[in-house]
């Protein structure tokens, strides 16, 4: 059937990806349709058509899912936010499961593997301990919200359910302080205007709130009367102002002032406590951190005797948590702002088995191995979202390290390593992890154990 981009077609909605769209198919031809859910028949105009897929506009369900519910957020539509909220919670769970299943057979090529059911949390809201507001100008006048999807409009929200209630209450002093000092907002297109966005950070429990805000320039005119307004809420920890000069999509800059407080909050995973400062790394949802963490640490088994590395270790959040159960950890993080930020927290933390390496992970444990005489009884994972180098992964066929315990943030990327793994290792056990309830982000810790060598 020849295609026609801007008619009209009626799909069948077979699966849902990580982006929360429904995949269908017109003949052959894959759809991918943002509001539709699996196993919905629906109405689509065929709005994008590419080579091998297209993207359709949903415009009537014309049988609806038994998992659909009412999308309990009147943005949900415009937000680049959540992406499923029209999906009750726990067909919200199971598609995640599906999700890193069909990742490790599809892409990995994995067939009999047991992907355990995704943990999810009793309260799936008001779970983020950070929120980012961009400021601008609506035809309402200042506008404060998040980005629409694919795009830098502002969605105005001041109350979003998966963030703290607070800050609605933070944004309505900000919005009231900006008007009566007349005060702009940062305009991206002019360079011209004051204030960019709003970052805060809250401690889960602690319940300490930064108040960070981002400026184009040195100083914020009357910022004392922000700070008498902001601080008449309760658990008003700290108050900071980051500097932004430059012509750019990326939220902060480099530079901090500290208008009240000390400049960092305090938070928790587990026993663990953190200093967390506007630019530090830290993870948004402590509560199911501490479950990931804890379900990679029962994966790993330590008998207390283990030389642990903890490759891509961030502010060393794993390297801590798993640092009582083992003889030594080494942490390698390419970034030095986050190592700075793993030493001060072993400090505090009265931790002193562990230590820290700056540098590529790929480059940094063959020096380990090679100049250092290292071996690891078990190799902790934690990438980014384009998962691991090949140097790394190569290299970790050579040395073959007992046990891999490896956690990801991509099904797509930790099916792609665990085939390049899977010569040397078997899967023993998949455990995905809801971090990020209402969008089809999810964590994933598998464990994986060196194959016995066959002997003829
Ligand atoms: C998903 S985060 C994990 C952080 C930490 N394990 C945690 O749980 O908070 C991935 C980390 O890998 C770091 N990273 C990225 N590429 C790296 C590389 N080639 N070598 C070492 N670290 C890298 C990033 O800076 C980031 O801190």
């Amino acid at each position: 059937m020849k295609l026609i981009k801007n008619e009209n077609y009626i799909v069948e909605i077979a699966d849902m990806n990580e982006n929360g769209e429904g995949i269908g198919k017109i003949d052959d031809f894959i759809v991918f349709v943002s509001g539709a859910l699996s196993g919905e028949r629906v109405l689509i105009k065929l709005i994008k058509i590419k080579k091998s897929f297209g993207y359709g506009k949903l415009l009537e369900i014309i049988k609806k899912s038994e998992n659909r519910v009412e999308p309990d957020c009147n943005v949900f539509k415009r937000c680049g936010g959540c992406t499923l909220r029209h999906m009750s919670y726990l067909a919200q769970l199971k598609l995640k499961t599906k999700i890193v299943k069909d990742a490790i057979e599809r892409i990995g090529g994995f067939s009999d593997i047991q992907v355990l059911d995704t943990i999810g949390m009793d309260n799936p809201y008001n779970y983020r301990n950070k929120a980012q507001f961009p400021v601008g100008i609506s035809k309402d006048g200042i506008s404060f919200g998040f980005y629409a999807p694919r795009s830098h409009s502002i969605v105005d929200v001041s109350n979003c359910a998966i963030q703290n209630n607070v800050n609605e209450k933070i944004i309505s002093i900000i919005k009231e302080f900006m008007i009566k000092y007349n005060i702009r907002p940062y305009d991206e297109k002019s360079h011209r205007g004051v204030i960019r966005h709003i970052v805060t950070r809250i401690g889960v429990f602690t319940k300490e709130i930064m108040v960070c805000v981002v400026i184009k320039g040195k100083k914020l005119p009357n910022a004392d009367y922000l700070v008498k307004k902001l601080c008449q809420l309760s658990n008003i920890s700290t108050i900071v102002l980051n500097h932004n000069n430059e012509k750019t999509n990326v939220i902060l800059g480099d530079k901090i002032s500290i208008l009240y407080g000390k400049g960092f909050i305090k938070d928790y995973i587990g026993e663990l406590k953190f200093e967390i400062s506007p630019l530090s790394f830290f993870q948004i949802n402590p509560i199911q951190t501490k479950i990931l963490y804890q379900t990679a640490l029962d994966f790993a088994e330590f008998k207390g005797d283990e030389t642990v590395i903890d490759a891509y270790c961030g502010i060393g959040t794993i390297s801590l948590f798993i640092a009582k159960k083992v003889k030594t950890v080494i942490g390698v993080e390419v970034i030095s702002a986050a190592v700075d930020d793993a030493v001060r927290n072993a400090e505090i933390n009265g931790i002193s088995n562990v230590r820290f390496i700056t540098g590529k992970a790929e480059e940094v444990i063959p020096d380990l191995y090679q100049n250092e005489g290292v071996f690891a009884d078990a190799l902790f994972l934690d990438p980014p979202r384009k998962g691991c180098d090949v140097r790394l992964i190569n290299m970790i066929r050579e040395v073959l390290p007992p046990k891999i315990v490896y956690v990801s943030c991509n099904p797509s990327t930790l099916a792609r390593d665990l085939k390049m793994l899977g010569e040397c290792y078997e899967i023993d056990k998949v455990q995905p992890v809801d971090m990020f309830c209402m969008t089809g982000h999810v964590e994933t810790v598998v464990l994986l154990t060196r194959r016995k060598i066959q002997q003829n």
